[in-house]
């Protein structure tokens, strides 16, 4: 018989978006066939400490992290290109060190250290082929101001913006303030450059507010974005699902506002502030408001989808990502948002509603990550003479390493 394909899906990590990722996970191993694969779940903890265990797959184990902790299994992947083993960390008397053998990984992570690319540069590492995006499409996706000059220069309508790090901030506040104020008028949004989830956001009308705004943001990045607000805000999400060469867009929807901008509690406890009765227990994005899918005049919709595939091309993308859009009522203006590269619950309810189980998203994940594969093996990654091998005289290399 043959042996199922073991899937190692990774979650948490050293991100805000730590248990939004639990929930992604969760979600995304109750999709996966299990006639077909088998699961290893593996939970970073926020202190970055690798765990697998079974007790990782029920998110009311969570509520108790000390216990939960315990009844699993510290583990780590050496960085050795070929080793694809998820080690004991504390090694039995008898019997292997060897928790399992991972032959894809998807990487069901969110926010920084996870979607930036850090966790996808540690697994290139083994060579073990993963889901999702790149190290160089997760770290362009993550910070908004290195993907907005990428789609900016790829003629994909974005926001006006101006950024600067927290050291100009610290250095000279006042000077930060003007060449804000020179370059763009009230109203403004501050946005930590590679946070998440709304996370260390606000919307700002004057200088005491902007200046507020900053001082919170810089605690969470050091790059910091200020763009125009949209006032009259739509906003319309569409998901990708493929890769560089061949991908297609899902249908549209619209997430539903409790406030002026979509905070942490409408993205994921279903209403926030504005909600009536008691919220239910998260269920990551699944638990948005939305309208799926979102009514819009046809032209727009083709637009959204057609910029949506652009903005996934532009960033080399690969895997399923959530493209965010901003449609300005006052004059029909869209613009790309963002770039989620993990999106919440992987987008499976955009899937879903396109005709696309989540059962059959996650098998395509899991493809596109082994066609990668194959085709980065194509690539020269390195040479097999031995340039030491060769005398400086006359010999064929020589010349190359001249000046160096
Ligand atoms: N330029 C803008 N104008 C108006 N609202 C905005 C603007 N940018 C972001 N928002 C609001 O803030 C929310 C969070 O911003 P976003 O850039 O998507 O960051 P995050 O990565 O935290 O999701 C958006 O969903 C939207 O509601
Ligand atoms: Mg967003």
């Amino acid at each position: 018989m043959k042996s199922k394909i073991n899937v190692g899906v990774i979650f948490g990590g050293r991100s805000v978006e730590n248990e939004i990722s639990v929930l992604t996970a969760i979600q995304t191993m109750e999709a996966i066939n299990t006639d077909k694969y088998e699961i290893t779940p593996i939970y970073i903890s926020k202190q970055g400490v690798w765990y697998t265990g079974e007790a990782l797959r029920k998110s009311d184990n969570y509520k108790n992290m000390e216990k939960l902790q315990a009844e699993c299994q510290e583990v780590y992947l050496r960085p050795i290109y070929g080793d694809n083993c998820l080690y004991k960390v504390r090694k039995p008397m008898f019997g292997s060190d060897v928790a399992a053998r991972l032959d894809v990984i998807l990487p069901a992570l969110h926010g920084t250290n996870c979607e930036d690319g850090s966790f996808q540069g540690a697994i290139e590492m083994t060579g073990i082929p993963y889901a999702g995006c790149n190290v160089l499409a997760s770290a362009n996706g993550m910070d908004k101001i290195t993907m907005k000059m990428i789609l900016a220069q790829s003629r994909i309508p974005v926001i006006d913006y101006t950024w600067f790090s927290d050291k100009e901030w610290f250095d000279s506040s006042e000077r930060v303030v003007e060449k804000v104020e020179k370059t763009l008028a009230y109203p403004l949004i501050v946005k930590p450059a590679d946070s998440g989830s709304s996370v260390g956001i606000t919307a700002v009308h004057n200088r005491e507010e902007l200046i507020e705004a900053i001082d919170n943001a810089v605690s969470y990045s050091k790059r910091i974005i200020v763009e125009k607000l949209v006032e009259k805000l739509k906003e319309i999400n569409c998901s990708v699902l493929g890769n560089y060469y061949e991908c297609e867009a899902s249908v549209c929807e619209a997430p539903i506002r409790s406030g002026e901008i979509l905070s942490y509690a409408d993205k994921y406890l279903g209403g926030g502030k504005g909600s009536k009765g008691a919220v239910k227990q998260s269920e990551g994005m699944r638990s948005t408001v939305r309208e799926i899918p979102a009514r819009l005049p046809e032209k727009d919709t083709e637009f959204i989808r057609t910029t949506a595939v652009e903005t996934f091309k532009a960033l080399a993308c690969d895997g399923v990502a959530r493209i965010d859009f901003m449609i300005d009522e006052a004059d029909g203006k869209i613009f790309v948002n963002e770039i989620n590269t993990i999106p919440g619950s992987l987008s499976f309810y955009l899937w879903e509603a396109s005709g696309i189980s989540f059962e059959q998203l996650t098998e395509r994940l899991i493809e596109i990550a082994f066609q990668r594969k194959r085709d980065s093996s194509f690539k020269t990654t390195s040479y097999k003479e031995n340039i030491f091998n060769y005398t400086l005289s006359g010999a064929k290399g020589a010349k190359g390493t001249k000046g160096r």
